[in-house]
């Protein structure tokens, strides 16, 4: 069978030949520097195959003294084309939110887990495609430097990737949403996973979905002792 270099079929049929694809971004890290270091590898970064399809890779956008750390899934069309994150309907949405908890008017640091815009064709149109587990692997060691060097107060991990990516790949983000996680090497932050504003565009009960975004961004937005401060550590 031949498959595209890859595709999930061409990782899928490595993992059953018991083949290791590689896929990591480690080798192409600045061995050191700062946020702008970092930021200057991923455009060259070749740790997994997304790079060759998307336009350019989406580094973080923020003040790097940002208390608050918002973790996104990757590029969205817009994005990928702007290289900017959120700047598409799904950040709109999000901005919206954030400004309905005490979070508002705070400096917020926009990141994604995944770097490059996974998508498939459709004539012109590129559709957004979730991207693998082994690219999200591949890409995780960036988020953590980048963790690193932010130090955040508050992270929030806005839907499945990005709880896999910070809390490990056993992660749920439909069971342990809303609540005050414990976040391994923050042990101070105060980190909550909740729902991928873009699932809240198209969820068929868009209401209350945006209420329970706005409810999970409030836990992380409260102080400890009004959220009660039980850490859980996921399983
Ligand atoms: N735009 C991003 O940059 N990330 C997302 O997760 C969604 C939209
Ligand atoms: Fe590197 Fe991540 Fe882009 Fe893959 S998605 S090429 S690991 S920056």
């Amino acid at each position: 069978m031949t498959t595209t270099p890859g595709s999930d079929a061409d990782e899928a049929e490595a993992a059953g030949a018991g083949l290791d694809t590689g896929y990591d971004a480690t080798p192409y890290l600045p061995p050191r520097g700062g946020l702008p270091a970092h930021r200057k590898t991923v455009t060259d970064c070749r740790g997994c195959p997304l790079f060759g399809p998307a336009t350019r890779a989406v580094f973080g956008d923020g003040p790097a003294t940002a208390r608050i750390v918002l973790v996104g899934e990757q590029p969205e069309d817009q994005g990928d084309r702007q290289v900017a994150p959120f700047v598409g309907p799904a950040g709109r949405l999000l901005r919206k939110a954030v400004e309905e908890t005490g979070l508002a008017g705070e400096p917020v640091y926009l990141i994604n887990a995944v770097k490059h815009f996974r998508f498939v064709e459709r004539g012109k149109r590129r559709i957004h495609e979730a991207p693998s587990l082994r690219k999200e692997t591949a890409c995780q060691p960036r988020l953590a430097a980048e963790m690193r060097l932010l130090r955040p107060e508050v992270v929030v991990a806005l839907g499945a990737t990005a709880g896999r990516a910070l809390f490990g790949t056993s992660f749920r983000v439909t069971k342990e949403r809303g609540r005050p996680l414990h976040l391994p090497g923050y042990e101070k932050a105060r980190a909550v996973a909740t729902l991928h504003p873009s699932s809240v565009l198209r969820s068929d009960d868009r209401r209350s979905a945006y209420a329970g975004l706005v409810a999970d961004l409030r836990v992380a937005a409260d102080p400890p002792a009004r959220t009660g401060a039980a850490r859980v550590s996921p399983t």
